[in-house]
């Protein structure tokens, strides 16, 4: 994978997003929520210009701008728009793209936040949504209804079990805006535009910013789509603020060798709990036992810092585990520089039904974790005097 001049993605992080920079080396925070224009003509024009960065600070900003500029020249995109959450940026792309009438498809392996906006709000303003499981290329396109369905919306790797969507097959299915989630892969690992994909959306809150300190979001894709999505979110107010946008061009630069990282250690300790006998399934997309490995090895750079494993004695030994690490730290989020350990069943996807939970691929022992940066044999010794600390117990 390399942009249009041949470099590859961790090149262009440290080349991209420059342009509010002046001579500073290191990306220039413009902490202001408005601009002082000169005369009532530039002031005019300022406001009626799609993608104005120096009006209005929920308009557009220069720091942010940055951010956005960088993002679109890692996913080969023509824009990029952020926001202040990855919520943020889905909510733009549904309630944006979407009207009274429309129809939309989507997998049913999908972040429990995303899933709720399709199955809660979606519906109160008239939206339908047919949910799919992501791995049958047919079943997407067998839900598209010609004329109604106006979006794809698309995950991989998706939450929590790493159940992937072939990109080739999604990316060329005619009629509908295709859309792909690719918060967990990140621009290092797969650019879905390359796919023909019309629209990449982030939880920048992630690996992007991957110091657990921002809460961003970013969508890219073509010019026009773009400008329809910046007419809807200068609206809908959920812009990034310059101070995290900040945050996401640091990040930016260090993303690939973050990634290498935690890519190593999740597949160290994948291969570690297949081989206990303690641990049911284990999923991370470098295991051969994975349901689409060659397509993780085809489409993928990074197989990626989260993994997810079943515990069989279910619900108790799910808490007790991730209430009995000591390095990995119980906490919802993924992509930063600690490993976090979650029980989805028990508090991200608390809210699901049962039945809902059972499609969403979470049973009662599900753990998800999501490598750091600390040593390898560290994160590992630590997970395993886990899982003996549950064997104490019981
Ligand atoms: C795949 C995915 N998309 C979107 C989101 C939402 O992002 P945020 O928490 O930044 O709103 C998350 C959050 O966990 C996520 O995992």
């Amino acid at each position: 994978m390399t942009s249009d001049d041949g470099l590859k993605p961790e090149t262009v992080a440290l080349q991209a997003g420059r342009s509010a920079n002046g001579q500073s080396l290191a990306p220039v925070l413009w902490a202001t929520s408005t601009f002082e224009t000169n005369t009532v003509a530039e002031g005019r024009k300022l406001a009626t210009s799609v993608g104005a960065t120096t009006f209005y600070s929920r308009y557009g900003n220069p720091t942010v701008n940055a951010f956005e500029e960088a993002m679109a020249e890692l996913e080969g995109a023509e824009g990029a728009r952020a926001f202040a959450s990855g919520m943020g940026a889905v909510a733009a792309v549904v309630l944006g793209l979407c009207s009274k009438g429309d129809h939309i498809v989507s997998q049913k392996q999908i972040y429990s936040g995303t899933q709720m906006l399709l199955q809660s709000v979606c519906p109160r303003f008239g939206i339908d949504v047919t949910f799919v499981d992501c791995a049958d290329p047919q079943a997407w396109r067998d839900a598209v209804i010609p004329g109604r369905t106006m979006v794809l919306l698309a995950e991989t790797p998706a939450n929590p079990r790493l159940d992937l969507v072939d990109l080739a097959e999604f990316g060329a299915i005619g009629g509908p805006m295709k859309v792909v989630d690719s918060t967990f892969a990140t621009p290092m690992s797969q650019r879905p535009i390359d796919y023909g994909v019309d629209l990449v959306v982030h939880s920048a809150t992630k690996a992007i910013g991957g110091h657990n300190d921002v809460t961003l979001g970013v969508v890219s894709g073509s010019r026009e789509l773009m400008d329809w999505i910046w007419g809807f979110a200068v609206l809908q107010g959920a812009n990034a603020s310059p101070f995290d946008a900040l945050g996401g061009l640091r990040g930016l630069k260090t993303l690939g060798v973050r990634l290498a990282q935690q890519s190593a250690t999740a597949e160290v300790l994948a291969r570690v709990l297949e081989a206990d006998d303690r641990v049911d399934v284990v999923r991370h997309p470098s295991l051969e036992s994975h349901p689409q490995f060659s397509l993780a090895q085809r489409q993928m750079r990074f197989s990626g810092g989260l993994l997810t494993f079943d515990l069989a004695g279910g619900i108790e030994a799910g808490t007790k585990f991730v209430e009995s690490t000591r390095i990995c730290r119980l906490a919802p989020s993924l992509g930063g520089p600690e490993t976090l350990v979650t029980h989805p069943a028990s508090t991200t996807h608390v809210g699901l039904l049962p039945d809902e939970m059972r499609e969403a691929g979470i049973g009662p022992g599900t753990i998800r974790v999501s490598v750091g940066l600390e040593a390898t044999d560290d994160v590992v010794a630590d997970v395993l005097a886990a899982l003996d600390r549950i064997g104490e117990s019981t």
